[in-house]
């Protein structure tokens, strides 16, 4: 169907002339577009551009179905369902490389010197130049491009013959359907399919909610996606990719282009749409693949995916010929490791851990292991539901796995190595930490400590909430400190935190006089406070900063919010029922009343006043990013003259975002404001907006 899209060679019939120009001019925008976003990650329009523009083509589709090519846009999610994959073999064999496992330094160098060794260079002769590439965790894949259009999509399979996945490669964006004109009529494209971190952790997550299956790593979830027989899955499944080599492609001889290093043709391939990796660099001689190794490890935790390695290939493509290859193996490359992120070890022992907001977590206790470049002893099994699901018990032999930053997880159990009968995890029913009931609530996946404020840990956590800036403002009271306070059970309340004096401070360990001092001054200062910090600093259940602001606003004073009823609650703005029956169930238990009242009685005060005019919404709706130094607010006055009207504030900007209000010294978000086009504003632009006088 594709010669409707021929326009200069054979005339079309007029009516058809408009619509498939059309049709041709929104699929360019469009694809432009998408590798603006999947690619480049620079959008250059907002998402509801985008939707209208592909709404558009989809009508134009729609009423032209003579029209629809199957690399257009609206195809990318084909609904394809497959009975099984069918074989592919592959023009040029998909190899696979050598892997160096010796230390960092040796490798490097075997690998040089087997090269110049083996193109008869003396000592004298230069330095061999390299390309030096990540190795991608992901599975290998190969793209088959006919005259600019994606025609197959395969694995590697044994080398030899791999998996068609082409229905389920379309839905990746970043895999660009159609190619630049001037591109090989015969192009193949190899690289690597990965799943990015946070893509998987997220996608992992919804499966932990939903209480569907779990995937092992990156890896196992994006080769799951990829030999899925119904593409509508794999489109659910967020995979990215990179190109790192070419298969079969047009020769020279037959107007093919000439590449004479691997660097120039990755270039190519960057310039025709597919993602590189941004890591990808030129090594000249032992030494500098030696840095490249050592930089690209210090990095591999903030990379956002998973790396095993390394790939060392050298760049002239006239000397890989001249190597040639070694049974499936080419002689120009060598994959160079890193530490394992996945390793096998055994669990000792299985203990639960309260957080600070009373969840308990199941924590193994495993041989130490080294794994992703550290010694683990610990890793979380998540929760109840996930032991059960992973069969997991104690003793046995689990694979750990830690990638990144995130915390060591126990991924599953290597099956046979059970010698007898081992009972099952039971949750404790009483918390180790205050003994108080653990419960599971309906349709929760987490099992809770019920002792509130009476446990350590969730008091931990109530009083640094109690402290924090945009409560109660107490500096220099952190975490470490909380923890030494209310493990010496110095602190069981809030109130207790007025009745601190020197001694007790000086008492504690790593703690000097000079510090003790500030902290007291810090606490004498929060003394001072408004009404909305105070209730917001209770911590109560579903009161947020805002909520605290309108009940402030609404009833003027704590004792009026203290005793209003259900009903009267129910008056504030945004405060719907759940809210309501919270607030005055909180304000009904004589104990919380009794800690509001020490409170006021160690001399916490605010000014009460009558009911305020609640400002003119006039930003309803709106987001607001602030960034940099502005020249004469604060940022938190800043934030509440914005809140106050109505606007919330972000900490981020999207495409979501309404305004950007930047100061001195703006950096990356305004960048990010400018790049997608949203307003920006300075101060004086703020002022003018809450007076209703700007944009
Ligand atoms: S080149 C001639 N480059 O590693 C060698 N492979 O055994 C062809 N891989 O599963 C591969 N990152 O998918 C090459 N930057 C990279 C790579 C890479 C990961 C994978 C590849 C294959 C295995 C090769």
């Amino acid at each position: 169907m594709s010669e409707n899209l021929d326009l200069f060679s054979t005339p079309a019939p007029a009516e058809q002339v408009q619509p498939a120009i059309k049709i041709k001019v929104l699929r360019d925008q469009l694809n432009h577009w998408a590798h603006q976003y999947y690619v480049l990650d620079q959008p250059t329009v907002p998402d509801a551009e985008y939707d209208r523009v592909f709404r558009e083509l989809q009508a134009l589709e729609a009423a032209h179905p003579d029209l629809v090519t199957p690399d257009s846009p609206t195809q990318r999610v084909i609904g394809a369902v497959m009975e099984g994959l069918a074989s592919v073999r592959h023009t040029v064999p998909m190899l696979s490389i050598h892997t160096e496992t010796d230390t960092e330094a040796t490798g490097a160098q075997a690998f040089d010197a087997r090269v110049r060794r083996e193109l008869g260079l003396a000592e004298a002769d230069p330095a061999i130049e390299y390309v030096a590439e990540p190795k991608f965790d992901g599975l290998a894949m190969s793209l088959r491009y006919e005259n600019g259009r994606l025609v197959q999509a395969a694995t590697r399979g044994d080398g030899e013959v791999g998996e068609d996945v082409t229905h389920n490669i379309r839905t990746i964006r970043q895999i660009p359907l159609t190619l630049p004109d001037g591109v090989p009529p015969i192009l193949e494209v190899r690289g690597e399919v990965y799943m990015r971190r946070a893509d998987f952790d997220a996608l992992n997550e919804r499966q932990r909610e939903q209480g569907g299956k779990t995937f092992v790593n990156p890896r196992n979830a994006a080769a799951g996606a990829v030999r899925q027989l119904d593409s509508n899955i794999t489109a659910q499944r967020p995979l990215s990719f990179f190109a790192y080599g070419l298969g079969a492609i047009t020769p020279p001889a037959e107007g093919g282009p000439v590449f004479r290093t691997h660097f120039e043709m990755l270039q190519t391939l960057k310039a025709w749409g597919f993602p590189v990796a941004g890591q990808v660099q030129i090594a000249t001689g032992a030494t500098e693949l030696v840095a490249f190794h050592q930089q690209v490890g210090t990095s591999r935790d903030a990379l956002p995916y998973d790396i095993d390695g390394v790939v060392y290939k050298v760049n002239s493509l006239q000397l890989q010929r001249d190597l040639g290859f070694k049974t499936r193996e080419p002689r120009w490359a060598v994959a160079h490791k890193y530490p394992a992120q996945e390793m096998a070890t055994k669990i000792e022992g299985i203990d639960v851990q309260v957080g600070r907001t009373g969840k308990i977590t199941p924590v193994a206790r495993l041989a130490p292991v080294f794994v992703g470049g550290v010694t683990v002893t610990n890793a979380t099994l998540h929760n109840l539901f996930e032991i059960r699901k992973k069969g997991v018990r104690l003793g046995d032999q689990v694979i750990v796995r830690r990638a990144g930053d995130v915390i060591p997880e126990v991924v599953g159990v290597i099956p046979g190595n059970r010698t007898g009968y081992v009972p099952n995890f039971q949750m404790p029913k009483a918390c180790p930490v205050c003994g108080s009931a653990v419960v599971r609530e309906k349709g929760e996946a987490n099992h809770r400590c019920t002792g509130g404020l009476f446990c350590a840990a969730q008091r931990k956590e109530a009083i640094l909430h109690f402290a924090a800036r945009r409560a109660m403002d107490i500096e220099g009271l952190g975490d470490k400190l909380v923890d030494q306070l209310v493990d010496a059970n110095v602190i069981r309340t809030l109130p207790d935190l007025y009745r601190l004096g020197l001694t007790s401070l000086i008492a504690l360990e790593r703690m000097a006089e000079k510090s003790a001092q500030n902290v007291l001054a810090a606490l004498e200062k929060s003394k001072q406070t408004t009404l909305p910090r105070f209730l917001f600093g209770l911590g109560l259940r579903h009161v947020g900063e805002a909520t605290a602001k309108d009940l402030a606003r609404h009833f003027g004073t704590l004792d009026a919010i203290m005793d209003a009823s259900v009903e009267q609650l129910l008056e504030v703005n945004d405060v719907g029922p759940v809210v309501a029956q919270s607030l005055h169930t909180f304000f009904q238990q004589p104990h919380n009343r009794e800690v509001v009242e020490q409170l006021r009685t160690c001399g916490v005060t605010w000014p009460e006043g009558p009911v305020a005019e609640r400002a003119p919404q006039i930003l309803a709706g709106k987001t607001v990013v602030l960034t940099g130094t502005l020249p004469t607010l604060s940022r938190d006055a800043a934030k509440d003259m914005l809140e106050a009207a109505g606007a919330k504030v972000a900490g981020s900007v999207s495409k979501k975002t309404s305004y950007v209000v930047a100061g001195e010294e703006a950096g990356s978000k305004l960048v990010k404001a400018e790049e997608l086009g949203v307003p920006v504003l300075d101060e004086a632009g703020m002022l003018a907006l809450l007076s209703g006088v700007g944009a």
